[in-house]
C-alpha cells in the first residue's frame, strides 16, 4: 500500500551540501517532536568512505551548526544520531548495490531520497531495481533539475518510470513545503471573502517576487547550466503562480489539486522569440556590495565570462477566462540588496472615490503574502485618519496583518523539508509535483536579449 508509513528512510548524496544544511536538521526537528515512527531506520550513502560512526559525527555536526541552538537537545540529538547508519558505496557502479541491499535488510517501508546530481538517477534506479529496492511499495523522492529542458526532463522520468510508477514517485519542489505557501491555500478556500474578488475583475495583477542576496555559493557546475529562469521561474516560481491562479480544487488532495495545477501551466501564454524581448528582462551581477561587504561579480565567481541570466523579470499570462488580461510579474534574482520573497496582489481600485472632491486620494487594496524572511500575510485597506477634517478628509492606508509570527507565536517555524519528508515517509504525494505538471512547466520559454544593463541597475538597488 503506498500510503502506509515506511520504517526505513535511505539517502542518496548523504553527505552533500543539501543533506547537512536541510535533510539532516529535518529530519532532526521531525525525530525531537516525536513524528518520525518509533522504529524509523535512516540509511545515508555517498562516496565518501565512512563508517556509520564517522557518519553519525558528520550528521551531528551538522546538526550543532544547523539548528539553532534553542532546538538541540543533547538526548534528543543521540537517540537521532542512533539511528543513522552509512553506507559507502559508487551509485554508478550496479555492483555495489547488492551491499547497499545487504545492510538495509529486510524492512517494512522504504523511502528512498535523491538528493545527487540527475547524471546519476538512470543509474541509482537501475541498481535499485536490480536488487528489489525499487519494488513492492518503495516510493522515490528526487530532487530538481528534473531536466534542463522538455526532452531531458522525459528522459529522466522515463528512466524514474521504468522503475517507479507515479504514484509512487515523490518529485519535490521545496516551495511547496513553506508553511505560508500552504497558507496561500487556506486564505483562498478557508474564506469566502476573497474568492468573489479572485479574478480579473477584481485583481489588477499580480507580482511574485523571490530576491536573494547570495551569490554562487560554491555551485557554479550546477547553475552555470541552469541560469536563473530554470532555477527558479520554472518550478518555485510557477508553483507559486500556479497555487495564486488555479479554480478550488474539490478537496485538499493528491489528485485534485495537482489536477487544477496543472491546468495552470497548461494556460500559461507561451513566451516565444517574437514576444521574449517585450516580456522578459534579464541581467547578471556584477560586482557590488551586499550588506556593506563586497562581493565579487558573477563572472568572477565563476571564472570565466558567462552569459547566463542571474536575474530574470517577466510578465506572464494565464490566458483563461478569470485571469484574463492580469499580468502576473514574476522576478527573482542573486545578489540583489535585499532578501524578500511574497506574492502581492494588486485589487482593483474602487470604480469612483467620493473621497476626491475632499482631496482624499483612494488606494486600491493589496494582499502582500510575505514568505521570506518572516512569514507574513498582510492586507492593506484604506481608513480615515482620525481628525476633524477641516482640511480635507485624509485617508491613510493601514494594514491589517494576518501575521503567522503574531497569530501563531508558539510554534516552531519549522524547515519546508520537514513537511515533505514527513509526507515522502507516510505517503502523502499532495505538496509533490506530478510528471505532467513538470513537463507543463517546461514548455519552451525563451528568454530576451542578455542585458548587462540590468546587472548595473541591480547593484543600484533599482530592481529591489
Ligand atoms: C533552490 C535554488 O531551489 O532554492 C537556489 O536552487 C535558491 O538557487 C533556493 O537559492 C532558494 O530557496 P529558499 O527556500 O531559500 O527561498
Amino acid at each position: 500500500m503506498p500510503n502506509s508509513p515506511a520504517n526505513t528512510l535511505l539517502l542518496f548524496g548523504a553527505t552533500g551540501d543539501l543533506a547537512q544544511r536541510m535533510l539532516l536538521p529535518s529530519l532532526y526537528g521531525l525525530a525531537a517532536d516525536g513524528l518520525l515512527p518509533a522504529d524509523l531506520r535512516i540509511f545515508g550513502t555517498a562516496r565518501s568512505d565512512l563508517t556509520t560512526e564517522a557518519y553519525r559525527t558528520v550528521a551531528g555536526e551538522a546538526l550543532t551548526k544547523y539548528v539553532p541552538a534553542e532546538y538541540r537537545d543533547d538526548a534528543k540529538v543521540s537517540a537521532f544520531l542512533d539511528r543513522l547508519h552509512y553506507v559507502a558505496m559508487d551509485a554508478s557502479d550496479p555492483s555495489q548495490f547488492t551491499r547497499l541491499s545487504d545492510a538495509v535488510g529486510a524492512h517494512g517501508g522504504l523511502a528512498i531520497f535523491l538528493s545527487t546530481a540527475p547524471s546519476l538517477f538512470r543509474a541509482t534506479i537501475g541498481g535499485l531495481a536490480s536488487v528489489g529496492l525499487a519494488s513492492g511499495a518503495v516510493r522515490l523522492a528526487l530532487e530538481k533539475p528534473l531536466g534542463t529542458d522538455l526532452a531531458s526532463s522525459r528522459e529522466i522520468n522515463d528512466a524514474v518510470a521504468a522503475a517507479f510508477p507515479e504514484e509512487r514517485t515523490f518529485r519535490i519542489d521545496h516551495y511547496l513545503g513553506k508553511e505560508t505557501v500552504q497558507n496561500l491555500l487556506a486564505l483562498r478556500f478557508g474564506n469566502s471573502l476573497f474568492e468573489p474578488l479572485w479574478n480579473a475583475g477584481g485583481i489588477d495583477h499580480v507580482q511574485i517576487t523571490v530576491s536573494e542576496t547570495v551569490g554562487l555559493e560554491g555551485r557554479a557546475g550546477y547553475y552555470e547550466g541552469s541560469g536563473a529562469l530554470r532555477d527558479m521561474v520554472q518550478n518555485h516560481m510557477l508553483q507559486l503562480l500556479a497555487l495564486v491562479a488555479m479554480e478550488p480544487p474539490a478537496q485538499f488532495g493528491a489528485s485534485a489539486v495537482r489536477d487544477e495545477k496543472v491546468k495552470v501551466f497548461r494556460s500559461l501564454r507561451p513566451i516565444d522569440r517574437a514576444s521574449a524581448a517585450s516580456t522578459t528582462v534579464t541581467g547578471q551581477y556584477a560586482a557590488g556590495a551586499v550588506g556593506g561587504q563586497p562581493v565579487p561579480g558573477y563572472a568572477d565567481e565563476l571564472g570565466k565570462p558567462s552569459n547566463t541570466e542571474t536575474f530574470v523579470a517577466l510578465k506572464a499570462h494565464v490566458d483563461n477566462w478569470r485571469w484574463k488580461g492580469v499580468p502576473f510579474y514574476l522576478r527573482t534574482g542573486k545578489r540583489l540588496p535585499e532578501r524578500h520573497s511574497e506574492i502581492f496582489i494588486q485589487f482593483k481600485g474602487v470604480p469612483h472615490s467620493i473621497f476626491a472632491s475632499r482631496g482624499a486620494s483612494v488606494l486600491p487594496n493589496k494582499l502582500v503574502i510575505r514568505l521570506q524572511p518572516e512569514e507574513t500575510i498582510r492586507l492593506l485597506m484604506m481608513a480615515k485618519q482620525p481628525g476633524l477634517d477641516r482640511d480635507g478628509i485624509r485617508l491613510r492606508e493601514v494594514p491589517l496583518d494576518l501575521g503567522m509570527a503574531n497569530a501563531f507565536a508558539d510554534t516552531r517555524r519549522r524547515i519546508a523539508y520537514e513537511r515533505l519528508i514527513l509526507d515522502l515517509i507516510e505517503g502523502d504525494p499532495t505538496l509533490f509535483v506530478r510528471r505532467d505538471e513538470v513537463e507543463a512547466q517546461l514548455r519552451r520559454r525563451h528568454l530576451g536579449p542578455f542585458g548587462r544593463h540590468c546587472a548595473d541597475r541591480t547593484r543600484r538597488g533599482e530592481l529591489a
